[in-house]
């Protein structure tokens, strides 16, 4: 028999709500504690059961529900999870109603079992809770009488709940606290009457195909329900259909498919809640939380779930003053307004992770005064400043891992900033550059965290340990904390490709350019106040020492070994501070006059050996100048003429014959020479070439030579280049010839000398100003394809038809009237070569720069360099270098790396 009595209410508010709860439950209390010791419990043989404190049950159903209610982010504010509805429900009643029988039923059988035949009988008068898990596709009929009272909780997992043959509908009984139903059939949903229901706190059907909610809901109150949770079912519009007289604790609609927020759920007529989740659906938009409606009441939302959506933009909020947090994370974003979250007053957590945000406007967060964790990971940023958030004094968290920046954010311990932060920054996993940019940052993380203890400002790199290096190349990889920036750090910006830039201590800037091939000095390099700058640019075949405005910041240069043959006046002018400046092992043959003014006031070192110095009578202001700065000078007694061999500082005017008498003697012996010129002019242009051999073979030296032959000091004699077409020639006749004939030329040759895998062209400007001449084994070929090639032509031209510098063998007949204007020009005023020539090899030994061992002690050498100290090409590692020197046996091998052009 039933003796309660149900009162049944409609006020919309949560505290008579409740109140009713107890009226219920005491009424309930008072027999069943009476009954509970007298009867036994009569179990179905497939569940167990047993009693259990009802303040246990409870407690793990606020477990098992923890997700479905929004745990995790009422954890992160830990002082909300005290009101979930579930303690306030056992805040009550816990004490009044003890025990709950617990009937756990597992099936496997694959049958179809009624529900009261799980609960067998189990007094009507005892609080039951019914546990059912199907294993093999059980279905349970819902044969519960609407006014069964006593039948408390119902959680189904799996199982198929069907109605009734006569029911036609799952009435849920008037007494029932929580119905759980996941994955319990296709319609489920459909079938649930939910008319009587007065006492249910959570309602929540899962994993049921559904489209929308029922009709029959429409208007059906729910007088105590906290939680309702539709979770991965198929809604695609939801518009509150049911009545709520009180206010939801959660609306839970994850995994649907709704495109849009539900317009209802904003609407304080209609619902009100904490929690509304709506994960794991289809929404693109969010014009409902953008648009104010008409009615004047502010919804008193706290949480919005809107994760794992398809949300790209993010438009500006409406007022929603007691959201706290907000989570917009795992959607598609990219752009947020600049004022998106400006009316959201009460927010403190906002997770926009894993969306594609790349950047953020200013001030952005600044209006959320009650932020304190802010959650930006796995976007796309490339930059972070502390203008974006609120200047707060409680602890903030800041998680920016996994985006595109290249500095940690706040990297200089907010030294720059007003106000106080409190900042706990994750920042591990971006792209970090570790280049000077990060001296601040050491700064800021090595101050130990006692001096920072007064400081209103503290940032706490919390990841540090994991933060690692994305560049520059040689660092990649590295851990931030144990590099050492104050100590040394590469400088990137200003620094061009190929040098490398480091600043040593914060002191002292190194560019290092050495052995780069660098055919101009740099146009920049990086300079900074009070920070003294070094230049290294030797061994590189640069020819002229130009200015550069970085010159007067300079306070060492070196730029010895190199193939300088002039300094410009004002390059000289700009250094005239310099402290050490090395440019011995050049081609110099003489400073600017205005060197002469220059006083060179602060430098200690400064190399001038083994150059050309032509001692001349305008050069007579400079051994005045060297014994000037003797002090200053490295061995200025190795500063040598190089036609004297006599150290400059020694030289005098008599040494020249500077004094005007000798003018008149110039004069006559100048006249003879002309005569003497003319006639041998006369007489060679007749057979010239046959004239110039007989001359070279009979007396062994050559007439009428007009080539300028690049310096001695070049690593190799002669650039050949030719055409796919002569290739064999080149390699099986010519370069054997003059390689290993008696005066040992030394060739450069692209199929290998150049570094392998690099571009032929790119490396013919380096190989040209490198050799002391070049040879063209022209071809029709060789016209037809590489001369067509604009680069080629115009390395040819600059480098070589101005220099006079290349001596040209005609393959085959070559017509020269087809030949190009500038072609034919050299060709019409050069002697050329012909392969068929007899005399070929001799004449062109002819034109192949001089080899005499006697003057020229250098060939017969292994280094190419004659100078004492470091040599050029001994201390460059570079592979064309070493290639240079090997056997011509490995020339077959070789040939098969050719993959461009045939030069
Ligand atoms: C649910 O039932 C199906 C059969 O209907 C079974 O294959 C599956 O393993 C069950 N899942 C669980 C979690 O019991
Ligand atoms: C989501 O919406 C798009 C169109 O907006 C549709 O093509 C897609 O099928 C939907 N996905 C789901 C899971 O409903
Ligand atoms: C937010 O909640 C407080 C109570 O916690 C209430 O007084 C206030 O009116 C609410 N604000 C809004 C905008 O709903
Ligand atoms: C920090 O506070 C202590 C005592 O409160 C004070 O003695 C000390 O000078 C302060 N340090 C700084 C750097 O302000
Ligand atoms: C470099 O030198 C120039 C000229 O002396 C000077 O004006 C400039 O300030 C210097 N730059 C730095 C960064 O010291
Ligand atoms: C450079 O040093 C001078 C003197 O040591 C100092 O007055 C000046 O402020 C310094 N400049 C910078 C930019 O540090
Ligand atoms: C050197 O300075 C003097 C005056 O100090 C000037 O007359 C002369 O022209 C200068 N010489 C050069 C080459 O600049
Ligand atoms: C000066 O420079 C040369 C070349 O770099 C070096 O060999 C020499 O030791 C230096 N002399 C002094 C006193 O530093």
């Amino acid at each position: 028999m039933n003796h309660r009595k149900y009162v049944f209410m409609t006020t919309a508010s949560a505290e008579v709500s409740l109140s009713i709860l107890v009226t219920v439950m005491l009424s309930q209390f008072s027999l069943s504690f009476s009954a509970f010791f007298k009867t036994e419990i009569n179990c179905s043989a497939l569940c167990r059961c047993q009693d259990s404190a009802l303040e246990n049950t409870m407690k793990q159903y606020a477990s098992k529900h923890f997700y479905t209610m929004g745990g995790k982010y009422r954890a992160e504010l830990n002082y909300f999870d005290a009101k979930s509805e579930y303690m306030m429900f056992l805040g009550t009643l816990a004490p009044m109603l003890h025990r709950i029988v617990v009937i756990t039923c597992e099936l496997s059988d694959g049958l179809s079992h009624s529900i009261m035949s799980l609960l067998n009988g189990v007094d009507s008068q005892m609080d039951t809770s019914l546990e059912v898990r199907c294993r093999g596709g059980e279905s349970l009929t819902w044969d519960v009488p609407s006014w069964h009272t006593s039948f408390n909780i119902f959680t189904s997992e799996n199982c198929t709940v069907v109605s009734s043959e006569s029911a036609k509908s799952i009435i849920i009984p008037v007494n029932m606290w929580i119905v759980d139903i996941e994955t319990g059939g296709p319609n489920l949903v459909e079938l649930i009457d939910i008319r009587y229901t007065i006492n249910t706190v959570t309602l929540s059907v899962k994993g049921s195909n559904t489209q929308s909610t029922p009709k029959h809901w429409i208007d059906m109150y729910l007088v105590s329900t906290s939680v309702i949770s539709l979770q991965d079912n198929n809604i695609e519009n939801f518009d509150c259909p049911m009545q709520l007289t009180k206010r939801l604790d959660t609306l839970n609609l994850d995994g649907n498919r709704l495109t849009q927020v539900p317009e209802c759920v904003l609407n304080p007529n209609r619902i009100r809640m904490n929690y509304l989740s709506l994960g794991r659906n289809n929404i693109t938009e969010l014009i409902v939380l953008y648009e104010i409606p008409d009615h004047h009441i502010l919804p008193d939302i706290r949480i919005i779930n809107l994760s794992f959506n398809k949300i790209r933009s993010i438009e500006t909020l409406r007022e929603l003053g007691n959201l706290t947090v907000l989570d917009l994370s795992h959607n598609s974003v990219r752009e947020i307004s600049g004022d998106a979250f400006v009316h959201l007053r009460n927010l403190q957590v906002l997770l926009l992770n894993h969306n594609k945000i790349y950047s953020l406007g200013t001030g952005i967060f600044g209006k959320n005064l009650k932020l304190r964790q802010l959650n930006l990971s796995n976007n796309l940023l490339v930059s972070f400043t502390p203008d974006k958030l609120p200047r707060v004094s409680f602890p903030f968290t800041l998680d920016i891992s996994r985006n595109n920046l290249s500095y940690p954010p706040f990297n200089d311990c907010l030294a720059t900033v007003q106000g106080s932060f409190n900042l706990y920054v994750y920042s591990a996993d971006n792209v970090f550059l570790c280049d000077c940019n990060m001296l601040d940052f050491e700064n800021c993380y090595r101050k130990s965290p006692k001096s920072m203890a007064n400081n209103t400002n503290t940032v706490v790199f919390v990841d540090l340990y994991r933060m690692k290096c994305s560049g520059p190349p040689d660092f990649k990889g590295a851990n931030l904390s144990q590099l050492h920036f104050n100590e040394k750090c590469v400088i990137i910006e200003q620094c061009q490709s190929p040098c490398t830039c480091l600043l040593h201590n914060v002191k002292k800037v190194v560019v290092n350019c050495s052995s780069k091939r660098l055919m101009e000095m740099p146009d920049n390099i990086p300079v900074f106040p009070n920070v003294t700058t070094v230049l290294h640019i030797d061994h590189n075949p640069l020819q002229i020492l130009n200015h550069r405005p970085y010159l007067r910041n300079l306070t060492e240069l070196y730029v010895d070994n190199c193939l300088l043959t002039s300094i410009t006046p004002s390059a000289m002018e700009a250094l005239q501070d310099i402290r050490i400046m090395t440019l011995h092992g050049n081609l110099l043959k003489k400073l600017p006059p205005s060197t002469r003014n220059i006083t060179l006031s602060h430098a200690t070192n400064v190399t001038l050996h083994n150059n050309r110095w032509t001692c001349s009578c305008n050069s007579l202001w400079l051994p005045v100048w060297i014994s000037k700065h003797k002090a200053s000078l490295w061995m200025p007694g190795n500063i040598v003429c190089s036609y004297l061999q006599k150290p400059v500082e020694d030289l005098s005017e008599m040494d020249l014959n500077c004094n005007p008498s000798s003018y008149v003697d110039t004069f006559i012996s100048f006249c003879l020479f002309m005569l003497t010129l003319v006639v041998t002019i006369s007489m060679a242009v007749y057979h010239r070439s046959e004239l110039i051999l007989f001359v070279y073979c009979k007396l062994g030296f050559r007439l009428g030579y007009r080539f300028s032959y690049g310096d001695l000091f070049n690593p190799y004699d002669a650039f050949v280049s030719y055409s796919q077409q002569n290739y064999r020639w080149v390699v099986d006749t010519l370069v054997p010839k003059l390689e290993n004939g008696p005066k040992k030329y030394r060739l450069c040759l692209h199929y290998r000398d150049f570094p392998p895998g690099e571009s032929v062209i790119d490396n013919l400007p380096w190989a040209i100003r490198l050799s002391r001449c070049a040879v063209l084994v022209l071809s029709k070929d060789f016209l037809q394809r590489e001369w067509c090639i604009t680069e080629v032509r115009t390395t040819f031209q600059r480098l070589l038809l101005v220099a006079n510098r290349l001596i040209i063998i005609a393959a085959e007949n070559i017509n020269i009237d087809e030949l190009s204007p500038d072609l034919r020009a050299y060709m019409n005023t050069h002697e050329f070569l012909r392969v068929d020539d007899p005399y070929f090899m001799e004449k062109l030994e002819m034109f192949l720069p001089p080899k005499d061992c006697n003057k020229e002690p250098i060939c017969s050498s292994a280094s190419p360099r004659p100078s004492a100290g470091d040599s050029f090409f001994q201390t460059t590692p570079d592979r064309f270098e070493e290639t240079r020197i090997s056997d011509v046996s490995e020339l077959s091998v070789r040939h098969a790396e050719v993959t461009e052009h045939d030069i």
